[in-house]
């Protein structure tokens, strides 16, 4: 069996640190919180940890607006507080992965500053800046996250581009003195001792250096409309072609290849360490493993439903495109999108459904990454009021759907609610008592806490309770670590009835080669195991299967079953 590397064995587990512990009773999550809970993470079996990004920030993109990248934030603690945070991970053999946000900065970070404060400024040319025409933008490109992409400076009569909000200047990566001191950066965190980086947004780092206007022939309200009206998968497709087209200049240029290639070397320094993109384009693996370690399978959680067939589909279709050695990774939820039980539950079945989504990314190939409170089965919370909504993006949509759609105020909250990401951020609940313990009974937490913890959704209740969502993260963490088939072995789909999916996990030199069965549907199903080898040990399943497995050449499957066995 070839040994991998630990990103390759190990469970990810994305902290976003607003949102986990507070500490100091300020209602907002802090580092010395996520120290305090190291346990909690080391029993529930992660090995491994995403830290969404702790440096000081004006927070108009929470966190994703860095405005220091050498400090911590001050509200999550100091220097010293993250390096006892490492300390802490490493004592217990586990990783820490940090947030790198490469593509912008705050507008408030000391490099903004300087650039934008003449023209003459050695760092002007560190950020994007264009003469605008006759007071009309530079050109016709537009911000992902609404209206134009270019800000007019009245001070030096010249306009930056922005690709996410104006509160986030583009860096100008073609510039030396950029790319030397954000690798500088990265360098400072490994010196530290930090495992890697999580590479925000790297797909828009470069833009067309000749600024060509975009062709789609439509204004970004006109492809709101679309979008907004698609029904059909035609209709969402269009959509997709449309916005591929107007962001054509502004993503994805080939040349980000050769950058990749220097930041992956300069990685490299640093044995052992590891890129994960935020991306889903495979291409970004490079060739000969020789740009990022891992790229996201962002496509998986786009499934409508959780169904067998849409997981083969995408599976199948993505392993087929991996360049040769890539290492897969899945995931199905993090701070940008809803909460994978309120995509996924159907009110009825949450828990059964919640464990089936875990072992799905406990068994597929590749690395997961799981989010933070996913294991206690934490919903979507919707706000009653505009006025409680502090993603940018949701009161963007908000005033799109006043202003362009001509939606009442009550349509248009119902609608910013759904897409503003607060509602996958809300405080982890870790008890039952006010504020579900995120913070003192008298704290205001920053965002508000999920009322259902007080029904059992939070880890203390879970931890008493033997078939808690929560115990069964444990036992099938604890159930794929004691599996090497389920880290090293190939994959082989198995004949399946409707609504479950079975497959192989073994060979390429695994000693204990395995089969996986998930029953997705709420029936009983009876599986014939095309398999001529004995069940040899039942590695866990979701019911009591005391009996004679090797006797098994026909398993009957309960509702919603997870049922992992190792055959010889
Ligand atoms: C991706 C991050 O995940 C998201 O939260 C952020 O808004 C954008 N990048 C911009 O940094
Ligand atoms: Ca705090």
């Amino acid at each position: 069996m070839k040994d991998l590397e630990w990103w390759q064995r190990a469970i990810f587990y994305q902290v976003y640190p607003r949102s986990f512990a507070d500490s100091n009773g300020d209602g907002v999550g802090d580092l010395n919180g996520i120290i305090k809970h190291l346990d909690y993470l080391q029993d529930l079996g992660v090995d491994a940890i995403w830290l969404s990004p702790h440096y000081p920030s004006p927070l108009w993109d929470c966190g994703y607006d860095v405005s220091d990248y050498l400090m911590v934030a001050p509200e999550y603690g100091d220097l010293d507080d993250f390096i006892r945070l490492l300390e802490g991970l490493h004592k217990r053999g586990m990783y820490l992965v940090t947030d790198f946000v490469l593509n912008h900065t705050s507008d408030q970070h000391s490099w903004f500053l300087e650039s934008r404060s003449s023209r003459k400024n050695s760092k002007r040319d560190w950020y994007i800046w264009q003469n605008s025409i006759g007071g009309r933008p530079p050109n016709n490109w537009y911000s992902w996250f609404g209206g134009s992409a270019w800000e007019f400076d009245p001070a030096t009569n010249q306009s930056y581009y922005h690709f996410f909000f104006k509160q986030q200047p583009d860096l100008n990566w073609r510039n030396p003195e950029v790319k030397a001191a954000m690798l500088d950066t990265m360098r400072y965190w490994l010196e530290l001792g930090v495992d890697g980086f999580r590479l925000d947004s790297l797909g828009m780092i470069f833009e067309a250096p000749d600024i060509p206007d975009q062709e789609s022939g439509m204004t970004q309200q006109e492809l709101y409309h679309l979008s907004r009206m698609a029904k059909s998968r035609d209709q969402r497709m269009q959509v997709a072609r449309a916005s591929r087209k107007m962001f054509r200049f502004q993503m994805d240029l080939s040349e980000l290849h050769g950058l990749l290639r220097e930041i992956r070397q300069a990685i490299d320094e640093y044995p052992g360490k590891v890129l994960v993109g935020e991306t889903e384009l495979v291409e970004y693996y490079g060739s000969a493993n020789d740009e990022l370690h891992l790229v996201f399978n962002f496509p998986l959680t786009r499934m409508k439903k959780l169904t067998p067939s849409a997981v083969l589909c995408n599976h199948f279709s993505r392993l087929t495109k991996l360049p040769a050695g890539a290492w897969p990774c899945n995931t199905l939820g993090n701070h940008d999108i809803s909460r994978l039980l309120s995509r996924y539950g159907d009110g009825n079945h949450d828990i059964e459904i919640a464990r089936l989504c875990l072992a799905l990314m406990l068994t597929l190939p590749g690395t997961p990454f799981l989010y933070n409170g996913d294991e206690i089965g934490m919903l979507d919370y919707l706000a009653n009021d505009i006025s409680q909504v502090q993603d940018q993006i949701g009161l963007w949509t908000y005033r799109m759907e006043i202003d362009e759609m001509g939606h009442s105020p009550e349509q248009a909250l119902a609608y910013a609610l759904e897409i503003a990401r607060d509602k996958c951020r809300t405080p982890f609940q870790w008890d039952n008592s006010p504020n579900a313990g995120f913070c003192p009974a008298d704290a205001t937490p920053w965002l508000p806490v999920n009322s259902n913890y007080a029904d059992g959704v939070n880890a203390a209740d879970q931890t008493r309770t033997p078939n808690s969502l929560l115990n069964s993260y444990r036992s099938l963490l604890k159930a794929r670590k004691l599996t090497p088939a389920l880290v090293y072995g190939g994959f082989q789909p198995l004949k399946s009835p409707p609504g479950c999916l079975a497959f192989f996990r073994g060979g390429r030199g695994v000693s204990e080669n395995c089969m996986v069965v998930l029953n997705m549907s709420k029936g009983t199903r009876v599986i014939e195991l095309p398999i001529r080898n004995r069940i040899t040990r039942l590695v866990y399943s979701t019911h009591s299967r005391e009996k004679k497995l090797e006797s098994f050449r026909i398993l009957s499957l309960f509702p919603f079953e997870i049922f992992i066995a190792a055959v010889e």
